[in-house]
């Protein structure tokens, strides 16, 4: 089996930034609203992460976008290779839509949305309950949705890895091949 080909070191540490990042946030979301107490100072470390995703994945699509994407073992057929492609794509799209929906959701709400403790973003949806009460079903849903696609995705790569040993996972860690 050939050594396959890796991604720049940007990518990776994009890479696992995001899957700490999200990882997370969807744990502090979901904790926050299923805890009596704390609810308060989780919410203000669970939009700073939020919206530190947002920008991280701005800069990540951008990357992606503008450069080629090594190529994939042999062992990912035609099919396999446009699901991987079309997961990625609907992951980058899930990870830019949770984060703004959060955002509207709280704008809604008539809530200020304040990262890092300091910075108060402006609002971006009208306040409105019915347009809030849209929005926190969205975020519900998008979360998981979310958990999904990071099960399949990392299972696909686990597959790939153990059963096929193929090494798909050494295309995104650092350690030497
Ligand atoms: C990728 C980024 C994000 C993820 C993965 C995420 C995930 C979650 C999850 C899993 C929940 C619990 C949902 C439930 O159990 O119904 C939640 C709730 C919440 N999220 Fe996010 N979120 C993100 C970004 C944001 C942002 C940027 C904001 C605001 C600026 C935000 C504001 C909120 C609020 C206020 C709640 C609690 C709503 C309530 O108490 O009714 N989220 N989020």
């Amino acid at each position: 089996m050939t050594t396959p080909a890796r991604y720049p070191l940007r990518t990776r540490v994009f890479h696992w930034l995001t899957a700490a990042l999200v990882f997370t946030t969807l744990l502090v979301g979901f904790a926050m609203v299923n805890s009596l107490g704390s609810y308060a100072a989780l919410v203000g470390i669970h939009m700073t992460l939020g919206i530190s995703i947002l920008v991280i994945t701005v800069a990540r699509a951008a990357n992606r976008f503008t450069h080629r994407t090594p190529r994939l073992p042999e062992t990912v057929g035609a099919l396999e290779h446009k699901l991987v492609v079309g997961s990625e794509l609907a992951m980058y799209g899930l990870l830019l839509l949770q984060p703004v929906v959060g955002w509207a959701m709280e704008s809604a709400a008539g809530r200020p949305v304040v990262v890092f403790g300091v910075l108060r973003l402006p609002a971006i949806a009208p306040f409105d309950e019915h347009i809030y009460f849209f929005l926190r079903q969205t975020h519900s849903v998008v979360a998981y949705l979310l958990v999904v696609a990071i099960a399949a995705h990392v299972s696909a790569v686990l597959l790939h890895t153990m059963t096929l040993r193929d090494r798909m996972l050494s295309r995104m860690t650092f350690t030497s091949h």
